[in-house]
């Protein structure tokens, strides 16, 4: 462990793997529907299981989502998974840069605007790029994928995800051989996420936010930049405009709101890595076999559709069950030792 490390402490949110049972933004939601009908009074009265099914009638997940980006549905990744609510997406979110609570993304970014914005892709490329706020949506064809997005806190999603593949973008510009990495960086302005600021608010990461690939890694066909998610443009609290998906990692290798790309020589630091390098390695590989230090990963809490059933325990698979596309890379490596 390094100096930096023990000086540091860890967010609340993640002294303790998930346990919620209910989120409060989705405990919120229903309260306030429950309200303008009048009925909260009558329900809190209530046993516990009957305001959950009072609960499940009004949520308001089931309202139909009108989708506005051009994007083409790709299956070929898709499980069987159901997908979790939009609701849910939008308000159950880890984003430091606006506070540690679940919650505090969804609130803090209420007014947040992206554009404009500009993604810088440099180092050993051919060809570096700039590109602005409307070329994230054009320049590139978008699809929709479904990937299982497995948070190191053991909770998950299923999440309808518009964007492009890295490899994409990397082929665009043109990797130099020299390129063994590729590290990424979240845009830096404290005045658009209080977090950098605030040292509590931000939870004592060390800012910009920064995540880092192998160039194998960033090459797999599975590897997304996500600019929507249900079909519409990113909102704040899942990263907009342009944030990193990768399905087969614990969910913090993917960075939000990402400023910078660059291609490199050397492994890039990685900003969990540097604050708890005990507890949070480079690879970041969802593995069932590989606990946490405080917690186990074996199971994770699905957050799904509906009230009452709206999150169940399910065993979490090696590789978030993507080996068949990604097991390859990992071969030579020792998963234990390089976690
Ligand atoms: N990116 C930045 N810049 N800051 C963050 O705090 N949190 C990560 C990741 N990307 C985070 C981030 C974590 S821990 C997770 S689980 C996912 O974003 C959550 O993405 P979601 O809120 O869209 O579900």
């Amino acid at each position: 462990m390094n100096k930096k490390s023990k000086q540091v402490v860890i967010p609340q949110s993640w002294n303790e793997a998930d346990k919620q049972l209910t989120s409060e933004a989705v405990f919120k939601q229903r309260r306030n529907i429950l309200s303008l009908l009048g009925l909260t009074a009558v329900s809190t009265s209530l046993p516990g299981a009957v305001q959950a099914g009072i609960f499940d009638l009004f949520d308001d997940e089931k309202v139909p989502v009108v989708a506005n980006l051009n994007t083409s549905i790709n299956t070929q990744f898709n499980g069987k998974d159901v997908l979790t609510p939009l609701a849910k997406v939008t308000t159950h979110n880890n984003f430091y840069e606006f506070g540690t609570a679940k919650t505090d993304p969804s609130e803090n970014a209420k007014n947040f605007n992206g554009d404009p914005w500009t993604l810088t892709v440099s180092g050993l490329v051919d060809k570096p790029i700039t590109l602005g706020y409307d070329d994230l949506y054009k320049i590139f064809a978008l699809e929709q994928r479904n990937y299982r997005l497995r948070c190191v806190e053991a909770w998950s999603m299923v999440i309808p995800w518009d964007g492009f593949s890295l490899a994409t973008l990397l082929s665009y510009v043109g990797v130099n051989n020299k390129a063994k990495y590729v590290a990424f960086e979240t845009r830096y302005d404290p005045e658009i996420f209080p977090g950098q600021k605030n040292k509590l608010l931000g939870g004592g990461i060390h800012y910009p936010y920064v995540e880092g690939l192998t160039i194998e890694e960033a090459m797999n066909p599975l590897t997304f930049m996500a600019v929507g998610l249900y079909g519409n443009k990113l909102l704040g609290q899942n990263g907009a405009p342009i944030r990193l998906v990768v399905p087969w990692k614990y969910g913090f290798k993917s960075i939000k709101s990402i400023a910078h790309i660059r291609l490199v020589d050397k492994q890039p630091p990685t900003s969990w890595n540097q604050l708890a390098p005990h507890e949070y390695g480079f690879y970041a590989n969802v593995n069932p076999q590989v606990d946490h230090p405080r917690w186990s990963q074996a199971s994770e809490r699905r957050i799904g559709p509906g009230g009452l059933f709206s999150t169940k325990r399910i065993p979490t698979q090696m590789f978030n069950g993507y080996g068949e596309w990604v097991a390859d890379l990992y071969q030579n490596i020792d998963l234990t030792r390089n976690f």
